[in-house]
């Protein structure tokens, strides 16, 4: 495997004398006969989902309990997301508040991180209107958590660590998984895409694709751990590999994760039109532990607007990747992401979204207003529409989804699906609750053993939201 450049890789040893310092600082908590409590905030994606499980690891290790209460916290962790505006004053919102925590109790240590954290402006705003925050790291910094934690109990002043923007890659890292039978796995980070609109590239660096053969280790230890539901998540997993031999991709990594024995599903987010095509349709179709999903984004339906945002397709090869995707597997399930209101859309241009969604029938979709981040080229895009005109649109487009969402769900009624049963939840008639290959919510009555166990159900009922099932 020769051709395999060197990528920013953390040497075994950096990451080793990380483990060390983890264990020093749990040593220190038992000699000092206490139990610290952390609360691991989380915004955003998957991605960051899976990097809190990073980080409740680390903590672990360090010798913290966990709590979801910031007054008991003696270390607070926010693990931010930069998507959208909205997200971010969430973030300073909270972040304000935990000044009377602090207040009360001025040992608390208060950390932020993700992929706000990563923005030179944010780590000035901490340093000017929120001195209480103790330390500010990217995403690029997670591995080393310990040596930024220990650096925090020992030195004085603030730390912020924003360096190697490009980003590395770090193995072995500790990980606290949420429980339940799902898992995230990462097999990419960054994005090499530029989208217009879009922060994640400039906060998650360049696209940074795993070594298969640690991804097919990780899959086989969550199978062993009893895992059914595995989903690989990357920015952009369609142009895995393309940083390694050329014999290696996304489709390829499918065929070597669906050869490992053990019952349990294969799903992946998030695909790029740009580079999904027929070779991953056919091997999804041929793999029988993939779900049969593909989530999709669109993101607009006019082709000048996809241009703008630099997307690299049209309206019309997006819609002959779906007769593809359809043609391979003819019920699979498509979902989507869609943004209104992109600098200078028309409602002309609205129309073909409006257009996309009639003909595709995707069977639910995120939507979102476009929101201006500071960097991006579509930020200093003229923006002639008000807030008010796109959220007529918005609300156009969510309630035409809403009836394609009901009639999609309502085809189900009559039909067996095959379900994973993840969780119970506080409904006397339907204590479970359960999730299709396609990823529909089915809501069950049945015993809490079931948790964690594939089934087979019939769909008695259905609403926009959900399936309602009886186990057969
Ligand atoms: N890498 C994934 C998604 C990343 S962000 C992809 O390419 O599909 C998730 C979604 O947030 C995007 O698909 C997009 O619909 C939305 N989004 C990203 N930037 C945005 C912005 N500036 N304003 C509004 N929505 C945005
Ligand atoms: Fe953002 Fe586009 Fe990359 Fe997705 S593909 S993360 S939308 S730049
Ligand atoms: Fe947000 Fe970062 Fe994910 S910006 S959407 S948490 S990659």
């Amino acid at each position: 495997m020769s051709k395999r450049p060197k990528r920013n890789q953390i040497s075994p040893a950096d990451v080793a004398v990380q483990r060390d310092i983890a264990i020093e600082i749990a040593t220190l908590h038992r000699e000092k006969g206490v139990t610290p409590l952390a609360f691991v905030d989380t915004y955003g994606c998957q991605q960051n989902e899976s990097d809190s499980e990073t980080i409740r690891g680390y903590l672990r290790d360090m010798g913290y309990a966990f709590t979801d209460s910031e007054v008991e916290a003696d270390l607070i962790i926010i693990n931010t997301c930069a998507v959208r505006e909205s997200a971010e004053n969430r973030v300073w919102g909270n972040v304000g508040n935990l000044v009377h925590t602090k207040r009360d109790k001025p040992e608390q240590l208060i950390v932020l991180c993700g992929c706000m954290a990563q923005q030179e402006s944010v780590a000035k705003k901490v340093e000017t209107s929120f001195r209480h925050v103790d330390l500010v790291f990217g995403p690029h910094a997670l591995w080393k958590l310990p040596e930024l934690l220990k650096r925090l109990m020992t030195e004085s002043g603030r730390i912020v660590e924003i360096s190697n923007p490009e980003g590395v890659i770090a193995e072995d890292l500790p990980s606290l998984r949420t429980e339940g039978p799902s898992a995230w796995l990462t097999i990419m980070y960054g994005c090499n895409n530029y989208c217009s609109y879009c922060i994640v590239p400039y906060v998650r660096g360049r696209e940074r694709s795993r070594e298969p053969e640690r991804i097919l280790k990780d899959v086989e230890r969550l199978v062993a751990d009893g895992v059914k539901d595995i989903t690989l998540l990357g920015q952009n997993v369609n142009s895995y590999g393309h940083d390694l031999d050329d014999s290696i991709d996304f489709a390829w990594l499918l065929e070597q994760i669906n050869a490992i024995d053990g019952e349990f599903l294969i799903r992946f987010m998030t695909s790029h039109p740009k580079d999904a095509g027929e070779r991953l349709f056919e091997t999804m179709a041929r793999c029988e532990k993939v779900a049969k999903h593909i989530h999709l984004p669109v993101q607009a339906g006019n082709t000048r607007v996809l241009e703008t945002m630099n997307r690299g397709y049209t309206k019309e090869g997006y819609l002959d990747l779906i007769t593809a995707a359809r043609r391979y597997m003819p019920d699979i399930i498509l979902t989507s992401d869609i943004i209104v209101g992109f600098p200078g859309e028309t409602d002309e241009e609205f129309e073909d979204t409006l257009d996309v969604l009639n003909q595709v029938q995707f069977d639910a979709l995120f939507t979102f207003i476009f929101s201006p981040r500071s960097g991006t080229p579509a930020a200093e895009m003229d923006d002639p529409f008000t807030r008010a005109e796109k959220q007529v649109r918005f609300d156009r487009l969510t309630a035409l989804q809403n009836d394609i969402s009901t009639r999609r769900h309502q085809d189900y009624v009559g039909k067996r699906v095959r379900i994973l049963v993840d969780a119970v939840q506080d409904d006397a008639r339907y204590p479970l609750k359960g999730r299709t290959a396609g990823g529909r919510l089915v809501r069950l009555a049945g015993d809490e053993a079931l948790v964690g166990e594939f089934a087979e159900v019939e769909i008695v009922s259905a609403s926009t939201w959900s399936l309602t099932g009886e186990l057969v």
